[in-house]
């Protein structure tokens, strides 16, 4: 093993063990919500699903009911009264964990935009969601909207002004490429093992290393999180 292949021998153990999800990348279920009441204490009914399935480029499927007529005149109802539209988002993210968001636009923001909104998700540097916020930015309206489905964008945004370039595997992708070239093969047919050796092993050594240092947790799940 020369020096080079140390150095990103490293620099992988170091990115496992912070489990930073987007040097892989990941997906987000998330679960909507939605109250069409105007008491203190929203009654949420089930509004759809949302599927980012790539965090890095926030595309996503989206799986949404329709309004039904009632809940149309319950939405124009809280827009005269100038109230709130709420909606409330469960969020499975790609490690498992789950979290739940408040959000808010004023109704009639939505029938001005003829159900169109915007799903903002805010993800930290390890690709956890750490705020969802319906954005609809109106015109104000009061009038029934011509349609019953919702036409929903998602994006997918990082705080700290998107994730950082994985440089070293970057360059030792750059490499083999070149050296796949040389020998005049274009694709690459390596077994999952020899492709991704680099990822394996690190954390097939933490999980060995952790479950040394605490026998009781041997066994229990999770090895790149803590
Ligand atoms: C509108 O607001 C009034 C006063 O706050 C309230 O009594 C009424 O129930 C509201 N209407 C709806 C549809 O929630
Ligand atoms: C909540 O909304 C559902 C569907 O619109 C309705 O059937 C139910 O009675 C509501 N519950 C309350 C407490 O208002
Ligand atoms: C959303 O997902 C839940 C649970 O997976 C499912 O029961 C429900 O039918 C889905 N709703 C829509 C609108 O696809
Ligand atoms: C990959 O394909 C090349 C030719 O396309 C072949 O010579 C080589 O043996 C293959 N390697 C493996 C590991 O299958």
């Amino acid at each position: 093993m020369n020096f080079e292949f140390l150095l990103i021998f490293l620099f992988h153990i170091c990115t496992c063990v912070i489990g930073s999800e987007l040097d892989y990348d990941g997906y987000l279920q998330l679960q909507l919500f939605h109250a069409l009441n105007d008491d203190p204490v929203p009654n949420y009914t089930e509004r759809g699903n949302i599927t980012v399935t790539s965090i890095r480029t926030g595309a996503s499927t989206i799986g949404q009911m329709g309004l039904q007529e009632s809940q149309k005149q319950d939405l124009i109802k809280l827009a005269e009264n100038n109230s709130k539209y709420r909606m409330k988002i469960n969020v499975r993210s790609s490690s498992g964990s789950e979290s739940t968001f408040l959000t808010s636009v004023p109704a009639c923001h939505l029938l001005g935009t003829e159900l169109e909104d915007i799903l903002a998700i805010w993800v930290d540097g390890s690709a956890q969601p750490i705020s969802i916020t319906q954005i609809s930015p109106g015109p104000c309206s009061l009038s029934s909207p011509p349609t019953n489905m919702w036409t929903t964008n998602v994006e997918v945004r990082h705080p700290d002004g998107g994730p950082t370039p994985d440089t070293a595997s970057y360059i030792y992708k750059i490499e083999r490429e070149k050296e796949a070239r040389e020998r005049g093969e274009t694709k690459d047919n390596r077994s999952f093992i020899a492709k991704y050796w680099m990822y394996i092993l690190p954390a097939v050594i933490f999980v060995v290393l952790s479950s040394a240092a605490n026998p009781d947790a041997a066994g229990g799940g999770g090895g790149q999180r803590q």
